[in-house]
């Protein structure tokens, strides 16, 4: 296991609500925008390179955010930051007034080769955040069932990670991250090792999750229509030191499917983000 997902596991603490319940909240009405996690004051600095300067942000509750910047403006560092995984110089997160430690956060890395513990069966995999904060064996393997059917996963669990396909692989990661029930999903490039296939099957299942449980999700993508097509908000950030450019309203209705791409409102979002992006990476 690399040390990032060794730090991630640690971070995992025990809660004092070992596994809650079944019934999740549905998601809220668009129009309640509220923030959920709260950034004020970032600063981070790699040698003498300033990746950001007192840096704000609120990330909305229960909508699905993408974020979407140039290779290198810090779009990784910045969900490693937030979930602990890499120290700030200075700066504060909260999660609707709580701490990092008081949340329940999922992570999906963008490498999922080295996301998964190669020593576990696929099950044992998904089942080890349960595990780590207390949770009953049979518990935790009935929220693996659940999760299974959520997903339609018709692949054996019992297999090990280097058994499976690239897809099949993300997918167990998504699982896990999902699995202790988060408050906050991040998934950082989550598609971008896919085939466009399983890249479609795994968004489908991703935004139907997102619909029953209204979980609060962030997504950094490097594809614009995947951003677009994603999102309730795209976070358009500019080149280093990171700032938004502007948070850009995507107002499309859910499901969204194939035919949401060629959709006049979609292609005029696209086509707006595209403008903000071209001028900022130019500026
Ligand atoms: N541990 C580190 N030490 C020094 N510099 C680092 C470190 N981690 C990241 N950086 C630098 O910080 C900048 C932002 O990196 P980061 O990986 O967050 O960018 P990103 O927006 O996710 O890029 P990409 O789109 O390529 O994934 C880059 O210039 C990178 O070289
Ligand atoms: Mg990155």
């Amino acid at each position: 296991m690399n040390p990032v997902n060794e730090t991630l596991a640690m971070n995992a603490v025990p809660t004092p609500l070992a596994f809650p319940p079944a019934n999740e909240p549905a998601a809220p009405e668009p129009s309640a925008r509220k923030a959920h996690v709260t950034i004020r004051g970032l600063t981070k600095r790699f040698g003498d390179q300033s990746l950001y300067e007192n840096f704000d942000l609120d990330l909305p509750r229960g909508r699905v955010v993408t974020f979407f910047g140039p290779n290198g403006c810090g779009k990784s560092t910045l969900i490693n930051m937030i979930c602990g995984l890499i120290p700030m110089d200075a700066g504060e997160v909260l999660f609707d007034g709580k701490t990092r430690e008081e949340t329940t956060i999922g992570y999906v890395f963008q490498n999922y080769r080295d996301a998964l513990f190669p020593w576990k069966k696929a099950a044992d995999n998904i089942q080890y955040p349960l595990r780590l904060r207390g949770v009953p064996k049979a518990d935790a393997r009935r929220r693996v069932e659940e999760l299974v059917a959520e997903f339609e996963v018709k692949f054996d669990l019992n297999r090990y990670p280097w058994e499976l396909s690239g897809g099949q692989q993300q997918l167990v990661s998504i699982m896990r991250a999902l699995a202790p029930r988060p408050e906050v999903v991040f998934l950082d490039e989550p598609f971008s090792a896919l085939d466009y296939e399983a890249t479609l099957s795994i968004r489908e299942r991703l935004q139907a999750t997102f619909m029953r449980s209204g979980v609060t999700t962030v997504i950094v993508s490097h594809d614009l229509e995947e951003a677009v097509y994603l999102a309730d908000e795209v976070f358009l950030l500019t080149k280093r030191p990171t700032r938004v450019a502007e948070v850009v309203d995507v107002g499309l209705a859910r499901p969204r499917g194939v035919q949401t791409l060629s959709q006049p409102d979609f292609v005029r979002t696209r086509a707006h983000c595209l403008e903000v992006f071209q001028r900022e990476v130019r500026r």
